[in-house]
């Protein structure tokens, strides 16, 4: 095979790689590329990140430490061969300094051996398997994980009368996560699951899987499908009366995603999901960064995958500060780990042990605001970190 890991490694070195970024260091130009799903299933996340992006170079300015920054964006189209093949052309040919966005894990996993070989920081703001960061030392995350948000609605749930589940997730690794964190912790606190249901990632008909676990008799159904499918999920979901005859959706905040919330109509009102972000957060500084996203962007709502991209810029600038414009990979990372800022989500840091990111996990209700659905918050989780890791480690 033409792309295996070790192939590119050899084309990768073959190119002189390493003096080939530190020329682009001196020109006094630093590129990010940025790597995202700008068409396809996955497209909303690309315009959400692209769009945070382009934002925070516009607040910020485009020189840090002296250094002009320039980002390139390719389109990957989710597919993990078009990932490594252009994070291989970003390294080689544009000499990026940072390769970051991957809009889901399978993109974000194909890029890893290239961050390594290459020594090049690679900032995940999208993908949430919580394995991702443990296949490079160079790989720093701000999005999420999927354990995060599960084990906190696990908790809820068995706490507010919930007792039967039936979990339905998208059929590939985070949708593994969350329903093994989900499982677990609801079966420890007393609840029972009753179905354990994989949907299909591409062009998914939920309604079979619907009418499944219906017939198990659940009290709600945890529910995990990436940003983007929420919205059919939900038609389908009120198309089959599983509203009506009383059973809930619960799950981490993707399937009422802020980005298609706005139309799922109001089946979805009273849903009840723990997440990272909403755009709904009452701080002051998420209020101004919704108020100049949406100025930016046609009146568009961002979304989750928007603030790890806005987060993941923020990280990437202040970094380069840090090492005052150089850009050696391994200066980078160090600079990186441990970093803490107020996010539009609320505060974050990166683990220094990990890399991966430490954030409020909110529990949140659909209700309407002045006219408009939004994710209500009204419980928070102070600086949750990757349960998976956590458990790990003990
Ligand atoms: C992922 O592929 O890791 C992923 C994508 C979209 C989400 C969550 C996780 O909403």
């Amino acid at each position: 095979m033409l792309n295996t890991p070790s192939r590119l490694a050899a084309l990768i070195v073959a190119a002189g790689l390493g003096i080939a970024s530190g020329a682009a260091g001196a020109q006094g130009t630093v590129k990010i590329g940025l790597i995202l799903p700008m068409t396809g299933q996955q497209a909303s996340t690309g315009k959400q990140i692209s769009a945070a992006a382009r934002l925070y170079m516009q607040q910020k300015g485009d020189t840090v430490a002296g250094k002009k920054i320039e980002l390139v964006i390719k389109d990957d189209g989710a597919v993990p061969d078009n990932t490594k093949r252009v994070a291989q052309e970003l390294i080689v040919n544009d000499k990026v300094a940072f390769i970051a966005g991957f809009g889901v894990t399978p993109a974000a996993l194909a890029a890893a051996p290239l961050a390594t070989q290459a020594k090049v920081p690679q900032v995940v703001m999208a993908a949430g398997t919580s394995i991702i960061t443990e296949r490079s030392p160079y790989i720093v995350r701000t999005s999420f994980t999927l354990a995060q948000s599960s084990v906190i609605i696990a908790d809820w749930a068995a706490k507010n009368g919930i007792r039967k589940v039936a979990t339905l997730v998208s059929d590939y690794a985070p949708g593994a996560d969350a329903q093994k964190s989900f499982g677990e912790r609801f079966v420890k606190a007393g609840g029972q699951i009753v179905a354990e249901l994989k949907i299909p990632l591409a062009n998914p008909d939920f309604a079979p899987f619907l009418q499944r676990a219906r017939d198990a008799q659940p009290d709600a159904i945890f529910v995990f499908v990436p940003s983007g499918q929420g919205g059919t999920f939900m038609k389908q979901f009120a198309e089959r009366g599983l509203d009506k005859a009383g059973i809930k959706v619960i799950g981490p905040g993707d399937v009422t995603d802020d980005d298609l919330l706005p139309n799922m109509g109001d089946a979805v009102l009273g849903t009840v999901t723990a997440h990272l972000y909403s755009a709904a957060h009452p701080s002051n500084a998420n209020k101004a960064f919704v108020e100049a996203f949406r100025k930016a962007n046609n009146g568009l709502r961002p979304n989750f995958m928007a603030v790890g991209g806005y987060d993941g810029m923020h990280l990437i600038y202040e970094a380069l500060r840090k090492t005052n414009g150089d850009t050696d990979g391994d200066k980078l990372i160090a600079a990186m780990k441990g970093m803490a800022w107020e996010s539009p989500r609320g505060p974050i840091s990166i683990d220094a042990e990990t890399r991966d990111i430490i954030q409020n996990i909110y529990i949140r209700r659909v209700e309407k605001v002045g006219g408009e659905l939004y994710n209500v918050e009204f419980a928070t989780f102070n600086a949750v970190k990757d349960p998976v890791k956590e458990a790990a480690r003990k």
